[in-house]
């Protein structure tokens, strides 16, 4: 089945018997796993009663119905403890899949997580950290200009996060992310181009303030940017 990059990214970190996608929508993920024996049975779950129409539909056209079930649900609440190997939950913001991990978290820890949040990606680093996660993977693929983090996590220790880790990926910073230098320099640019703006209409507080902001983040991604920059050795 013919998927957008970010779900092919997410499904080629999916290796297991028991596949379970909370938030599943769709289904395209559940289904396409099936079909390309990526699992042996997937469960997708929702809090949405659409999505059980539109997994089962799905499911059945793909032919793969008698290998999947549906369970409607509130996060991690429609599964069993060690019931799947591969845990997905992605498409949500960092703060919703932060608190659907940390409700049922002896559950969630027996399992390796791919999650994707669409937003608030550093306070999910730091918070799975805390947890007893360690992001063994990162991976940053863009559709267009939009970028998408993934993030393969197991129960692990994870040693502290610098600031720069925690904003943008410690293992897309260790492996020097070619695709995380794009975006940064990107960023920067734009970032620059505000800072002259702000700094040519507004003197009052407020504008300071994000004057403020806006430097702190261009020296970020300065300080990132000299690092990826940086030869290996
Ligand atoms: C934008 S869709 C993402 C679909 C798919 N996971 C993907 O990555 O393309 C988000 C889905 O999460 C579901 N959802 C939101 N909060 C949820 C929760 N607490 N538990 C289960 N599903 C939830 C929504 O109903 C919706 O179907």
């Amino acid at each position: 089945m013919a998927l957008s990059k970010r779900l092919e990214c997410i499904l080629q970190e999916i290796s297991c018997v028991t596949l379970a996608d909370i938030g599943s929508d769709h289904g395209l993920i559940p289904v396409s796993a099936l079909e390309e024996g990526r699992c042996q049975k997937a469960i997708a779950t929702d809090i949405s009663a659409s999505s059980e129409k539109n997994v089962l539909q799905l499911a059945g056209a793909r032919g793969v119905l008698d290998r999947i079930e549906f369970r409607r649900g509130d996060g991690l609440a429609p599964l069993s403890l060690g019931e799947a190997q591969v845990i997905v939950i992605t498409g949500m913001g960092g703060l919703l899949i932060e608190s659907i991990v940390k409700n049922h978290l002896d559950l969630a820890l027996k399992s390796r997580l791919v999650l994707s949040p669409q937003r608030d990606q550093p306070i999910l680093r730091k918070s799975l950290g805390e947890m007893g996660f360690a992001i063994k993977k990162e991976r940053l693929v863009f559709e267009g200009e939009k970028p998408y983090n993934i993030f393969v996590c197991e129960a692990d220790k994870e040693k502290e996060y610098t600031e720069l880790e925690l904003l943008f990926g410690r293992r897309l910073l260790e492996e020097k992310n070619p695709e995380l230098l794009r975006l940064l320099e990107t960023k920067l640019n734009k970032d620059k181009l505000l800072l002259q703006r702000l700094k040519a209409s507004g003197k009052d507080d407020r504008s300071r303030n994000r004057i403020g902001e806006v430097e702190s983040s261009i020296a970020q991604e300065e300080g990132a940017i000299r690092w990826l920059s940086k030869p290996n050795g």
